[in-house]
Formats: C-alpha cells, sequence, structure tokens
C-alpha cells in the first residue's frame, strides 16, 4: 500500500485520529482527551460514548488538515475495534466503517493493546522485535516476550486491577485527582519513598508462567488490590495529617508500583534472554519506572518508551497496527467492536517452557 493510512482510536476517553504514511511516518496527529469525567474521578462510559460522537469529525478534520491529506487520497482507515468501553468502541468502529465503505477503502480493526506494542516504533526505527514487553494501562497489565511482530508469548498479566487502574484508585484515596498516574507522579516528586513500607504483591513468586484466569498465579503475574487497600488503610491511620503526608503517601506508592513493575519485567528478560524491553501504554510516560528498568538492564540492553505523547491512547499507534496487518493481509481474528478480546497472536507460554533467541546485539 503506498496511499496513507487514517487510524482512529476511541476505546477509552481519548478521541484522536493520526495519518501515518506508509513507511510508519507520523504526518499528523490529533488527540482530543475528555475532560468531561474529571468531576467524577473516572471515567463515565455512557458521557464518554456521547463525547467521541460529537468530537470524532473535527478530530479526523483536524489531523487530516495536519497532514495536507485529502479524505480521497487514503488508502485504508485503521481503527481500535477491541478492548475497551462498548459505547466508546462502538463510535469508532462505526464511524471508520462507514467512511471506509463512501471511500471504498479497506478498514482494519486493530487490538488497542497491539496498538501500544507499535507505540515507540512511530519514533525509533530500533523498536522492534525480539523484545520483552510491558504494557500497562488503564485497562490492562501484560508482560509479552516478543520474538517476532504478530507473536506475542504470554510471560504474565494481572489478577486484578490493572496498574493503571491501581495509580487512579490509589489518586483518588489519597485526594488527587484523575488521571491519576500523572497527579501520583508529580505529588510523588516532594515526597519520601522511603517512608510507608507497603506491600510488593507477587514480587518474590517461584515458578513459571501462570495458568491464567482462575489457575494458580505464576512468577509473572501481578496484583495489585491489595497494595490499593494497604495505602487505604495507611491513609485512615494518618486522615488528621493527610496534607502533609499525601507526598509521601504517593511516593511510597509509587515505590512499591515500580519494584514489582521493574522487577518482574527485569526477571522476565532473563528467563528469555533478551535485554531488550518495550515499555507501552498509558503508565508507561512514568519517569520512575523507566529509569528503573533502564538501571536494570544496563548499558548493554536497550529500553524502548515512547514519549508521553505516545504513550498515552493516540490513532498513530493504531495507525501504525493496522499498516503491519494490513501489509500481512492477516487482521488476527478481529472483526466486530468488542469490550474484551485476545489480542491477536497472543500464544501461551508453556510452565517450564525455555525460550532462548539466538538474537545477538
Ligand atoms: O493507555 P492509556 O492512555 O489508556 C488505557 O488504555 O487505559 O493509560 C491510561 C492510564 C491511566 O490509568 C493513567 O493514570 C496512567 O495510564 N498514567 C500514568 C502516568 N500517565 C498516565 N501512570 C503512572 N505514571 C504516569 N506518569
Ligand atoms: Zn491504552
Amino acid at each position: 500500500m503506498r496511499r496513507p493510512i487514517l487510524g482512529i482510536e476511541t476505546t477509552c476517553d481519548e478521541t484522536s485520529a493520526a495519518v501515518v504514511d506508509e513507511h510508519g511516518t507520523i504526518l499528523g496527529l490529533v488527540i482530543h482527551s475528555q475532560d468531561v469525567h474529571r468531576v467524577y474521578g473516572g471515567v463515565v462510559p455512557e458521557l464518554a460514548a456521547r463525547d467521541h460522537l460529537r468530537r470524532i469529525e473535527p478530530v479526523v478534520e483536524a489531523a487530516l488538515g495536519e497532514a495536507g491529506v485529502g479524505r480521497g487520497d487514503l488508502g485504508a482507515i485503521a481503527v481500535a475495534a477491541a478492548p475497551g468501553l462498548i459505547g466508546a468502541l462502538l463510535v469508532g468502529v462505526t464511524w471508520s466503517r462507514a467512511a471506509a465503505l463512501a471511500l471504498g477503502i479497506s478498514c482494519v480493526p486493530v487490538h488497542h493493546m497491539e496498538g501500544h506494542l507499535f507505540g515507540p516504533v512511530l519514533e525509533d526505527p530500533h523498536a522492534v522485535p525480539p523484545f520483552v514487553a510491558l504494557l500497562v494501562s488503564g485497562g490492562h497489565t501484560l508482560l509479552l516476550w516478543v520474538p517476532e511482530w504478530g507473536r506475542y508469548h504470554l510471560l504474565g498479566e494481572t489478577r486484578d486491577d490493572a496498574a493503571g487502574e491501581a495509580f487512579d484508585k490509589v489518586a483518588r484515596i489519597v485526594g488527587l485527582s484523575y488521571p491519576g498516574g500523572p497527579a501520583i507522579e508529580r505529588a510523588a516528586a516532594q515526597g519520601d519513598p522511603g517512608r510507608y513500607r507497603f506491600p510488593r504483591p507477587l514480587l518474590k513468586k517461584k515458578g513459571g508462567t501462570g495458568s491464567g484466569g482462575g489457575g494458580r498465579a505464576g512468577a509473572f503475574d501481578f496484583s495489585f488490590s491489595g497494595l490499593k487497600t494497604a495505602v487505604a488503610r495507611t491513609v485512615a491511620e494518618v486522615e488528621a495529617r493527610l496534607e502533609a503526608e499525601r507526598p509521601h503517601l504517593a511516593a511510597s506508592f509509587q515505590e512499591a508500583v515500580v519494584d514489582v513493575l521493574a522487577g518482574k519485567t527485569l526477571a522476565a528478560a532473563e528467563a528469555v534472554g533478551c535485554d531488550r524491553v518495550l515499555l507501552g501504554g498509558g503508565v508507561a510516560a512514568n519517569r520512575a519506572l523507566k529509569a528503573r528498568i533502564r538501571e536494570g538492564i544496563g548499558s548493554g540492553g536497550r529500553l524502548f518508551a515512547a514519549s508521553p505523547r505516545l504513550s498515552m491512547d493516540n490513532g498513530a499507534m493504531i495507525a501504525r497496527a493496522g499498516l503491519y496487518r494490513l501489509q500481512h493481509a492477516d487482521f488476527g481474528g478481529l472483526a466486530e467492536a468488542a469490550a474484551s478480546a485476545p489480542i491477536p497472536g497472543i500464544l501461551a507460554y508453556e510452565r517450564g517452557e525455555k525460550i532462548t533467541t539466538t538474537f545477538k546485539r
């Protein structure tokens, strides 16, 4: 395909459109972050869907304008079709299907988390497999071994809350605003990470990969709900001086999350035998997390993480993943908007299995 591809993202509370050319270069990108949810301290699905409906046309127009590309110049439309809030997804998917039909071009459904895997390569051509990927967003926490695009070995995932969800919930508990990740990071900068010793759930868990779902947790699985409860208990104890303790609570919580996320990612990189690590999803914007992983892999390894603008939900990563799917004529079984769906190409990483790579830097 020689013509540019339009990427549409409406899975949660960002309405975004981007134009990416056939080499994967961003020509135009517009992200509208909904602020209708702020007063509720979390995303209200119905409000999200209505806001997407209001915004999608002007956001697409602005992205095309920035790119200097007309609708008739487009080669395809890629749309995040799963997972996400169903009402929000339906706006993007229905708009994209209708537009593709009217223009006589393909509509490529993309898995949102595969989009996050393609975020860093938009800025750095070296951000390609093989790598161990930690995908951390508001809805997901996934640790993957990616020997090549389209082959995603699941090493671990969260057993309860996602990492971003933990940031959002703890922010609310300590009296910070939504979205919680950036608010916690800002508050933590003024706090002492050693003031409170919060639990590091499953950090020392031994063994292979988990059995998924309701089975036993594996060495690379995560759990954040106990940590959230521990913060809530401490907040109840220090209620009277919460204002003064807030930065320390934020810093101590962030330290615990970073210990767990970085600890498991580095252990996975070692187990797989690959010191190339990719960080994706909104939580990848966290500087403490990036610094810790970079330090752990040392000067010989590589850390790939997109800039904050491309770590958050955006249409460019969807267009880039769509380009890959289109070039391989493989839509990974995605068809309709779906609130949940596995990443296309996800593979079990068998318990005890040792996958080694012959890749040399
Ligand atoms: O990928 P994303 O933009 O949306 C979803 O797919 O969910 O991720 C949003 C999540 C939110 O939970 C937000 O609090 C978190 O990413 N986040 C952060 C930071 N920036 C955003 N978490 C920690 N530190 C940050 N700097
Ligand atoms: Zn996301």
